[in-house]
Formats: structure tokens, C-alpha cells, sequence
């Protein structure tokens, strides 16, 4: 893998992430006294403080540039607010970051919204602490490892071409944004886990997927309300897979060794895990994957589209080596003059030059550093190689906002107009 794929994705990862992290509306909860010294900053109007200004900026996707930059500009890269009637310090910068994020389950404990936690399901790794966090993500983490990728890569790259066969070729306008959250689902649960479906299941995982930052409010119709009632509908799904998994397994049928789910399931039977555990983490491994990798794709191709000079390199790139050796490397940061010169323009090239510890962190870092990283970077450039090698695509809405709600998405789904390539 060459460097102008690895800096574009970088550089993809750049923006999509920095305004993820932004907006998962994750936020850690100091676990020590305060002294009571708090950093500069305005508290606003009680309970409401400067919430108002927060979504609005969010909602815009100019959260950094109307919200946080002109805040680090008056009291510096740590400020407090109050947001939800939280009060709240927001922290930007390679040494906040390292400090944050290398003293999870020491100084501070990571907190999910309440519906977040409701419909991931209070057993999934992100609720997780100490040992029983170590136990369950070194059974993830071994799946998503370098010997879980080998196998993974080229059940990724036949899921991927089938994919576009079967959907690209015989279609001339696509929605860019919702194929890539099909195909993530896809490879998730097929490749990564093992798990067929039937046809209907995405839709489900969706439903799940849109309560997931709703009020978290039950009345008839409700988003919130919709999304529990398709969190059951899989529990149940999966319940019997689990247990007919289980039964295969102690019959000493149960194959497929490499799979993630099959390495749960055993994680079951020796009774390190429950049946719960199994089951949350399923659905949290599909919502960790599935908004985050489509819109990273997304981006990629936007920012392609608009600058032609870096699509005809990564063209030249693709045809002239093979495919794939990957290396790697969040937001007030990420958009800071500091680390990054000119941080608003695009600009691949920049990730060729060593980025300061702490300074470039799509992925988190710590213990909870984003355990399928390099399957997002995997299933992203596999995407991408085949896209850009086999079609002509070009954008139809090239001006179409990124909304964020809290999650950062086309507007439109980015539709593309696609053609084979002659060749
Ligand atoms: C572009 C795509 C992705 C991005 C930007 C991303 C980002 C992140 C980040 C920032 C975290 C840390 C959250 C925290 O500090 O609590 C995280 C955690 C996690 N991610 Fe990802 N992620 C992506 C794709 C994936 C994929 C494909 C998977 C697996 C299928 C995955 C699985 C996980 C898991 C299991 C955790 C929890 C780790 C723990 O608590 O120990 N992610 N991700």
C-alpha cells in the first residue's frame, strides 16, 4: 500500500472522525474530587447554558468553526460550558488527549448517552471495566488482530465485488452513502462474525441504529420507542443462533475457527462470557462499524471528486502496485494550526510528514483504542481499490451539505452517477 492511499484515507479519517468523536456525545466523567478550580469559560443560563448554540453549530457541521474555535480563542484549548444541563469542560490538544485518554478507568470513566447504553445493551464492551473489559476485548481484539485480518481480506474483497456486481453494474445512479453502510453490514456480520441473514435483517439493525442518539422517550411511533422494538426482534434472532451455535459446537461440529462469533461462542462454553454478553456485543460491533465506515467512504470519494489531481494518482497508485500492507496512526486537534498547517484545506500530502503523539487519534487511544481500526482501514481501502479501478463515477449533488444529527451524514445520501470502465 502506497502513500497517497494511506494519506487520503488519513486524511478522510481527518475529517469524518473529527466530527465523530465531536459528536457521539461519549464523554468521560472525572472519577476524582474536583478541588472546585475550574477553567475559564461561560456557564450561560441555568440548565440550558449553551446547549442552544452547541446543537445549532452541530446540526450546521460547524461545530469547530462556531463553536469550539472561537471558545479556544478567548480561554484557551480547556474551557468550561454547560450542555443538558451538564456542567462541562471540553479539552482539545495532543496533551489532553493523552492525558484523557491514557487514564480511562483511572481518573476518568467513558459514558454513553442513556438510550446509547439502553439499546447497545448494558453488556457490551463499551460498558465494560477493568477485567471483564480486558477479557472481552481480548476476544474481539484477537479476531480483529493481524491473523484474523489475513483470513478476513479476501472474504472482504469477494464481498465487495459481489456487491457491486450484483448492485453497481446493472445501475446507473447510486447512493453512494447508504451501499457502503449495506456493504459494512455485510462484512461484519458475514465476514467478520460468520453470521448469515435473512435479506431483512439490515433493516432491523437500522431501526436500532436510529434510536441510538434519540431522546430516550417511549410513546407509541416514537424513534426511541421503534428502536427497542427492533433491539427485541434481534435479541430473539440471536438468541437462537446463539443457542443452536452452542449445540453444533458441543457436538463438535462447529467449524469455522477464525470467526469472531464462533471464538464468543467458545468464550461461552468455557464460561467466561454469558449469552448476553454475546448478544450486545453483536449489536455493538455492527453500530461501531456501520455509520463510521460509510461515512468515512463517503468523505473520500467527496474529496476525490473535488480535487481530480489526487484521484488520477491513487489511480496510477492502484494499477501499479497490489493491493494492501496497511499502517497507522480526533477534532479540536485535529483542526488546530499547531499540529496541522493549514488544517482546513485538503491536503494528502500532509500525512507523509511524522504527526506529533497524540495529535492524530481517529481511532481513540488507550484501552479503548477503536478495537476494529484496521478492519475499518481494510474494508475502506478494499472499497475504494475496487471502485476507482473498475468504474467511471462522478458526484450528482457536488454541493450537498453534511448534516449532523448527531452523527455526521450526506443529506442526501451522496448519490453518484456510475458507469463500467471500457477496459
Ligand atoms: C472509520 C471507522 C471507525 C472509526 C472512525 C472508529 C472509531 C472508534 C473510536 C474513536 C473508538 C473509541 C471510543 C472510546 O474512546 O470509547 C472506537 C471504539 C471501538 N470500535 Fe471503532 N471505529 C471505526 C470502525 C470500527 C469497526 C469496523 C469495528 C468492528 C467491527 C469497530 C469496533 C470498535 C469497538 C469494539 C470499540 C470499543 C473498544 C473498547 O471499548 O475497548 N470500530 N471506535
Amino acid at each position: 500500500m502506497t502513500i497517497q492511499i494511506c494519506s487520503l484515507l488519513s486524511r478522510a479519517l481527518f475529517c469524518s472522525t473529527a466530527m465523530l468523536l465531536a459528536i457521539f456525545l461519549k464523554h468521560r466523567k472525572g472519577s476524582g474530587k474536583s478541588d472546585g478550580k475550574l477553567p475559564p469559560g461561560e456557564m450561560g443560563l441555568p440548565w440550558i447554558g449553551e446547549t442552544i448554540e452547541f446543537y445549532r453549530s452541530q446540526r450546521d457541521n460547524q461545530l469547530f468553526e462556531e463553536f469550539v474555535q472561537p471558545r479556544i480563542t478567548k480561554y484557551g484549548k480547556i474551557f468550561k460550558t454547560r450542555l443538558m444541563g451538564s456542567p462541562t469542560v471540553i479539552v482539545n490538544g495532543a496533551e489532553a488527549n493523552r492525558f484523557f485518554l491514557s487514564n480511562e478507568f483511572k481518573l476518568v470513566i467513558s459514558s454513553w448517552p442513556t438510550a446509547s447504553v439502553q439499546l447497545m445493551g448494558i453488556n457490551s464492551i463499551m460498558e465494560k471495566q477493568g477485567e471483564k473489559h480486558r477479557c472481552l476485548r481480548g476476544i474481539i481484539a484477537t479476531s480483529l488482530g493481524p491473523a484474523g485480518l489475513e483470513i478476513l481480506v479476501p472474504k472482504i474483497c469477494d464481498s465487495v465485488q459481489l456487491y457491486l456486481d450484483k448492485n453497481w453494474n446493472v445501475r446507473e445512479e447510486i447512493s453512494l452513502y447508504h451501499s457502503t453502510k449495506a456493504l459494512t453490514f455485510t462484512i461484519v456480520l458475514e465476514c467478520l462474525l460468520g453470521l448469515n441473514f435473512e435479506p431483512g435483517t439490515l433493516n432491523t439493525f437500522e431501526r436500532v441504529l436510529e434510536g441510538v442518539f434519540a431522546p430516550p422517550v417511549s410513546f407509541p411511533g416514537s424513534k426511541f420507542s421503534r428502536a427497542k422494538k427492533a433491539r427485541r426482534e434481534i435479541k430473539q434472532m440471536l438468541i437462537k443462533v446463539v443457542r443452536e451455535k452452542r449445540k453444533k459446537m458441543e457436538s463438535g461440529s462447529g467449524g469455522d475457527e477464525g470467526m469472531l462469533f464462533t471464538q464468543l461462542v467458545s468464550g461461552m462454553i468455557r464460561g467466561e462470557i454469558s449469552e448476553e454478553e454475546i448478544i450486545d456485543n453483536v449489536v455493538l460491533l455492527v453500530f461501531a462499524a456501520h455509520d463510521t465506515t460509510s461515512f468515512a467512504i463517503a468523505m473520500t470519494f467527496k474529496m476525490l471528486a473535488e480535487h481530480p489531481d489526487c484521484h488520477s494518482l491513487l489511480l496510477q497508485d492502484l494499477t501499479s502496485s497490489c493491493l494492501l500492507q496497511v499502517l497507522w496512526t480526533t477534532y479540536g486537534t485535529h483542526y488546530n494550526e499547531e499540529y496541522f498547517k493549514d488544517p482546513l484545506t485538503f491536503n494528502p500530502r500532509r500525512f507523509e510528514e511524522p504527526i506529533p503523539p497524540y495529535a492524530y487519534l481517529p481511532f481513540g487511544a488507550g484501552p479503548r483504542l477503536c478495537a476494529g481500526n484496521q478492519l475499518a482501514k481494510l474494508n475502506i481501502l478494499i472499497f475504494i481499490h475496487y471502485v476507482v479501478t473498475r468504474y467511471n463515477w462522478s458526484l450528482l449533488c457536488p454541493d450537498e451539505q453534511i448534516t449532523t444529527d448527531p452523527l455526521p451524514f450526506p443529506s442526501h445520501g451522496m448519490p453518484i452517477k456510475v458507469s463500467l470502465k471500457s477496459s
